[in-house]
């Protein structure tokens, strides 16, 4: 047994009292889960160590003295991804050292750790094809390497499998109601000169981040993929844009294979399976019912009874560059996994 083991590592589940010690200040989905905390009352702190720094997050651990841990730090790439081609090491440190370091901390300290991880470690398969509705389950190994980001994620969600007090969430796309924010899914494919088109598995972080808190507080171990249900489009989800804040809005597609020429790294694309999430969940909504009621409706700008006449006209007018051989061929640009 490690010198280090402070308690027997036995995991607590099911406490309702929490308070939480959160790593990602600095990051978008940090920063979301303290204001979430500071709106349902849930007493947390800020990590301030490195993921790296092993006697930093112990020094956390202990000053903070925390019933659960969320990890919501890492490197994602900026401006995207691709920032991770050329960064190993950075990348190694953080995301797989610095991950498995804060995860093996707390076993030791007995405590639960929620670990926002990816779902883009995984692409469309023989066995998963597109459009065919077969997901990719929590029991299934990450087929997809294609950007080093992924590489990574892929191999620290296998030796996270090992520890018995991690939650491991895989997030993909994620999308809030906040279109300023240039990290949202939503507001990175209006801003695109060319948009790919192809359905995937995207989490709508306003409906679902609650139930991450909720999960810990449950006490859940293992993987559990973190999306909504279903697969959506880029041009389902620009469709939906144009129909609900600017009737006006046009884009144009480009294929895969001219993604591929404007960025270094592939990007995944896929369907997750969301029955295990369903039957923690069963009031998850489908992911177009999510936008529509977390997103679009709280940021409509086109009124309801003059949407159906505009769109009317948009769509007469042919605004909207697309062709079924566009739809059936895309991928995306910039998505950060
Ligand atoms: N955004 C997405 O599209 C997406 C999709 C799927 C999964 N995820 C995963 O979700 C997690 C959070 O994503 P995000 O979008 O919120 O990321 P983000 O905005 O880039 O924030 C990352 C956070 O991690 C911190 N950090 C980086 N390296 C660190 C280290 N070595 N030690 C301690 N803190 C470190 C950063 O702090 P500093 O500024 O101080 O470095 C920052 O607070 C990541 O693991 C990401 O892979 C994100």
């Amino acid at each position: 047994m490690s010198t280090e083991t402070v308690v027997p590592a036995k995991v607590a589940t099911g406490s309702t009292a929490m308070k939480l010690l959160i790593y990602g200040r600095t990051g978008w989905i940090g920063g979301l889960l303290g204001k979430l905390c500071e709106e349902q009352g849930i007493p947390y702190v800020y990590g301030s160590g490195r993921l790296e720094d092993r006697a930093a997050l112990k020094a956390d651990i202990v000053a903070a003295k925390p019933t659960h841990v969320l990890n919501a730090a890492g490197v994602t790439g900026r401006p995207n991804v691709d920032w991770c081609e050329s960064h190993r090491a950075e990348t190694i440190r953080a995301n797989v050292i610095g991950t498995l370091n804060l995860v093996d901390v707390c076993k030791l300290h007995n405590l639960h750790v929620t670990n926002f991880a990816t779902g883009c470690i995984f692409e469309y398969d023989a066995a998963h094809p597109l459009g065919s509705g077969v997901g990719f389950t929590e029991e299934e190994r990450a087929n997809f390497a294609g950007s080093y980001y992924s590489f990574t994620k892929g191999m620290v969600e296998e030796l996270l499998r090992v520890y018995d007090n991690v939650l491991t969430l895989r997030v993909r796309m994620p999308i809030t109601s906040d279109l300023r924010n240039p990290r949202n899914f939503i507001t990175k494919i209006t801003m695109y000169e060319k948009v790919v088109n192809i359905p995937n598995s995207m989490t709508v972080l306003d409906e679902l981040l609650p139930y991450a808190v909720e999960m810990a507080r449950r006490g859940l171990t293992g993987i559990y993929n973190f999306t909504n249900p279903k697969p959506i489009s880029h041009n389902e989800i620009l469709e939906l844009y144009r129909d609900y804040i600017d009737p006006s809005f046009k884009w144009t597609n480009f294929t895969l294979e001219e993604q591929a020429k404007v960025i270094v790294a592939a990007r995944s694309n896929n369907e997750l399976d969301m029955t295990k999430m369903k039957k923690e969940f069963p009031e998850m909504l489908d992911i177009r019912d999510s936008l529509i009621k977390y997103v679009f409706e709280p940021n409509r700008r086109v009124p309801k009874e003059a949407a159906t006449t505009k769109l009317a006209a948009v769509q007469a007018s042919d605004s909207v560059v697309v062709t079924s051989s566009d739809a059936a061929s895309n991928g995306h640009v910039g998505t950060v996994s």
